[in-house]
């Protein structure tokens, strides 16, 4: 009943609810120092947040972690926070920055975490000619997916940090979003692109077949981060004593990083599958998620 409520599912007593059982119905996989050694783990946007805890849990449990971080001087800091981690200087929303980033990436990837994600309040274009939030969140990810190519194998998993946002949109695509003169709002465009994750999750699942790596894409929950303080400072005043902390909001995404779990290409929160669709008005029409992708595929073209 409280997981109706929203609040109370995706704030701190949430977590403390659905985690009550994780160690019994979903053991992690990140429960020993070798869990996960010999493999290698690429988190984006690791300087901070649930990027940085990520990366620690992931480290904490054997990893060789990559961070990518696009500032270096943040950068260099927050992998002296992570012992063993490698520091990749990439800006995800630029296309040349993700195709230098895939050159220096290791030779075969276990764990791809797409974490790189920021909420702006202005609409502003890419070197790329690309709306940032698209060009973070969905053009970005997808190529450096694509480029890695036969680096991750079906036994690699890919894991995309969308939000709950999404829940509360149906895909609207003409062409580029917010191209169409429609005013720009920084969280429908942050949403949609949130619901542009999951559909691009499914279609590299189907398209790569029996190659494809194991794709989940995730809810984090609501989690303290710099990120929420300064893009929605007043849901943040409203909702700071029930935030979930950083480490919190990276346990599924660790978790589902750590080993394959259930089908390809779903939607996870705390550690269980959910359902991508709350409303049937949010499912998006046929014609719209094709031309949403063949616009997706063309622009991040390895
Ligand atoms: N916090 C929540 O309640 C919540 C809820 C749902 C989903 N999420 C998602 O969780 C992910 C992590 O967010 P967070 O809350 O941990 O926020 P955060 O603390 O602001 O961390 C975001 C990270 O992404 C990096 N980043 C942003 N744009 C980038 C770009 N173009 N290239 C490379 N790195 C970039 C940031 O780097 P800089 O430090 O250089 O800015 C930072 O390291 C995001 O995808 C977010 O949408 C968060």
């Amino acid at each position: 009943m409280l997981d109706g409520t929203v609040v109370f599912s995706f704030d701190r007593t949430g977590y403390a609810r659905h985690s009550r059982d994780f160690a019994v119905s979903s053991p992690g996989g990140l429960d020993s120092p070798n869990a996960l050694s010999g493999q290698v783990a690429v988190v984006t946007g690791a300087n901070a947040g649930i990027g940085l805890e990520t990366s620690r849990l992931l480290a904490a449990a054997g990893a060789e972690v990559w961070m990518v971080c696009r500032d270096p001087a943040r950068g260099v800091a927050a992998v002296a926070t992570v012992p063993g981690a490698r520091l990749a200087i990439a800006d995800m929303s630029n296309r040349m920055d993700v195709r230098k980033l895939a050159t220096s990436l290791p030779e075969h990837v276990d764990m791809l975490v797409h974490n790189a994600g920021a909420l702006v309040d202005k609409r502003v274009t890419t070197a790329d000619g690309l709306e940032t939030t698209f060009a973070t969140h969905v053009v970005g990810p997808t190529m450096l997916t694509r480029l890695l190519g036969a680096r991750l194998t079906p036994e690699s998993r890919v894991v995309w940090v969308s939000s709950g946002g999404m829940l509360t949109q149906r895909l609207r695509w003409d062409g580029q979003p917010w191209t169409g003169g429609r005013r720009f709002d920084g969280v429908v465009a942050y949403a949609q692109c949130k619901r542009m994750q999951l559909l691009v999750a499914e279609w590299l699942v189907e398209s790569g077949g029996a190659r494809s790596p194991w794709h989940a894409t995730m809810h984090p929950g609501w989690v303290e981060t710099a990120g929420v303080r300064t893009s929605l400072p007043t849901f943040h005043r409203y909702t700071q004593n029930i935030l979930r902390s950083p480490a919190q909001g990276a346990d599924t995404v660790a978790w589902l990083a750590a080993a394959r779990r259930g089908d390809n290409g779903r939607f996870w929160f705390d550690r269980a599958e959910a359902k991508p669709y709350w409303f049937s008005w949010t499912r998006e029409s046929e014609a719209e998620r094709k031309a949403m992708l063949e616009s997706v595929e063309f622009l991040s073209r390895p």
